[in-house]
């Protein structure tokens, strides 16, 4: 496996790549990776000849309160992990931006509702660290998780927008035993607050369950069920159809979730 920290190596790489008509696909992560980023692997890695794993915790994403400092990194076991799930390449910018750094893409209406108004900002840091990784990695075909739900819905109208060349595919949601969403930042939790971020699936499983009520009612029912909880403060409860999303905090860590209701 290929590790590359080098912005221009990593983008005269891919011009060599396609050069040679190579179809690259790319996997963005912010690395601590867990069964569901090797998840986004399989399921580009038999389309590909060349799968490319960016790592970088990207700063334009974080709010100045938020978890940018003691976001978990892992390096040694994230590229053990990328090679065992079979990627060519990682790229893991040691930074991005320079410091002058004055360019950002900023998509203006699916960005704001739902975490929009809780992660000022973050959609920003989103949208533009993607489109700079699009332009160093080339790839044709780019995949993403719909646990992040409000991500894809930005980074496909971004494309769409922009008239980047690059496929986005989705790929559903992991969850662990216990039914909860995966995510790296699931580390932070202690085993008193990993039962109470429990509360989160399981009341959203309720809202799939009760296919007789209306989608509104349904929200409104789950809301119901994460205020009463003690230790879990919610930030939001909505339906953007088809997908019923929430977010909520457990001490300091930040979780968000989303099912799709059927009817
Ligand atoms: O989903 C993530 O891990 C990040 O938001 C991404 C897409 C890698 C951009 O930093």
């Amino acid at each position: 496996m290929q590790i590359i920290t080098s912005p221009s190596e990593m983008q005269r790489e891919a011009i060599r790549w396609r050069g040679k008509g190579k179809k690259i696909a790319l996997v963005p992560t912010m690395g601590a990776l867990h069964v569901g980023h090797l998840s986004l692997i399989k399921r580009v890695r038999a389309s590909a000849d060349v799968v490319v794993m960016s790592i970088y915790v990207n700063p334009t994403q974080f709010g100045p309160k938020e978890d940018f400092s003691r976001y978990p990194r892992p390096r040694a076991r994230d590229l053990q992990l990328a090679r065992d799930a079979g990627v060519d390449c990682v790229f893991a910018p040691r930074e991005l931006y320079r410091e002058d750094h004055s360019t950002f893409v900023e998509e203006t209406e699916l960005s704001q509702g739902r975490c929009g108004p809780f992660r000022p900002g973050h959609f920003r840091g989103v949208a533009t660290v993607v489109l700079k990784l699009f332009n160093l990695v080339q790839p044709q075909v780019a995949v993403f998780g719909q646990k992040d739900a409000q991500q894809c819905d930005v980074i496909e109208r971004m494309v769409r927008d922009l008239n980047v060349p690059v496929k986005i595919v989705r790929a559903p949601l992991l969850r662990d035993k216990n039914g909860l969403a995966l995510s790296s930042r699931n580390a932070y939790l202690s085993p008193e607050e990993y039962q109470v971020a429990l509360e989160l699936p399981k009341a959203l499983k309720r809202a799939v369950d009760r296919k007789k009520l209306s989608p509104k009612v349904r929200r409104q029912l789950a809301w119901n069920e994460l205020q009463e909880k003690k230790d879990l403060k919610v930030e939001y409860v909505e339906f953007c159809p088809p997908f019923l999303c929430a977010a909520v905090r457990v001490g300091k860590t930040r979780l968000i979730d989303n099912v799709r209701l059927g009817q």
